[in-house]
């Protein structure tokens, strides 16, 4: 994973950190070049992350998944810090397919031991969790599920994930579910992006701002035979 995938990755977590802490009234920082850009400049040489030391049963092994590339990247890249007081999030190196019950374990043994946890109840603490943790968890993995930032992997069933906060890792080439919606290889892109959304958009601020730009095609239903994800360079469904 390239290191602008990864930035991309952290930023939009941060991103999504402002929103929640600054309340800024109006556009949403996602859309917003003048927002985006400095404050994306402004974070490849301010960031920092905090990474804690793997617990004892955690063997990280080297594979292609997008998750140990992640973790590969991430520990690699100019981001992490040694020093968790200029830290502005703090990663649990969690194994990727930790149980729920290990999982609820390793939360209560954190709130005790690490002294940064219970600063902003773990919503600067970011981990892995590959298929996403659900609520029917226990007490102690809902806070984390509720209050951190959770990786997963694409596509994270519903429920497992939390829009305002949690990442998934976008799945490595060849995938699968990549080619059904992918441009024909002779066709050019008439879009930037197509998205169905099968909430209610106009709860969505980001959805209506992007319902007015011409470079998205945003639809709760499929519109079948218009053509419009084929037609599309990225698909999303939320
Ligand atoms: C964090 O708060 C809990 C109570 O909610 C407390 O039991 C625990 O000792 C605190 N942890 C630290 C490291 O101070
Ligand atoms: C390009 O697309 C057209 C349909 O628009 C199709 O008939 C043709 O076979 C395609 N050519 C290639 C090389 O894929």
């Amino acid at each position: 994973m390239a290191v602008n995938q990864l930035s991309l990755l952290l930023f939009r977590s941060l991103l999504a950190i402002a929103t929640i802490t600054s309340a800024v009234a109006g556009a949403t920082p996602y859309l917003s070049p003048t927002t985006l850009f400095p404050n994306y400049q402004k974070m490849l040489t301010t960031f920092k992350i905090y990474t804690y030391a793997p617990p004892s049963q955690f063997t990280p092994t080297v594979t292609t998944q997008p998750e140990s590339l992640f973790t590969t990247s991430l520990l690699a890249s100019p981001f992490v810090t040694q020093d968790p007081e200029e830290a502005h999030l703090f990663f649990l190196p969690f194994h990727p397919d930790l149980p729920t019950r290990s999982l609820a374990r390793q939360v209560r043994e954190n709130r005790q031991n690490l002294p940064y946890w219970n600063r902003t109840l773990e919503a600067d603490h970011v981990f892995l969790s590959l298929s996403g943790i659900d609520y029917s968890s226990d007490r102690n993995s809902l806070e984390l599920k509720k209050n951190s930032v959770q990786i997963s992997h694409f596509p994270t069933t519903y429920g497992h994930f939390i829009p305002h906060k949690d990442i998934t890792l976008p799945p490595l080439n060849p995938s699968p579910l990549a080619h059904p919606h992918a441009p024909p290889a002779n066709k050019t892109a008439m879009y930037l992006g197509y998205m169905r959304s099968d909430g209610l958009p106009e709860e969505s601020s980001i959805v209506n701002e992007l319902i007015n730009d011409p470079d998205f095609v945003i639809e709760s239903q499929p519109s079948d035979g218009l053509g419009y994800m084929g037609n599309s360079k990225f698909c999303l469904f939320v």
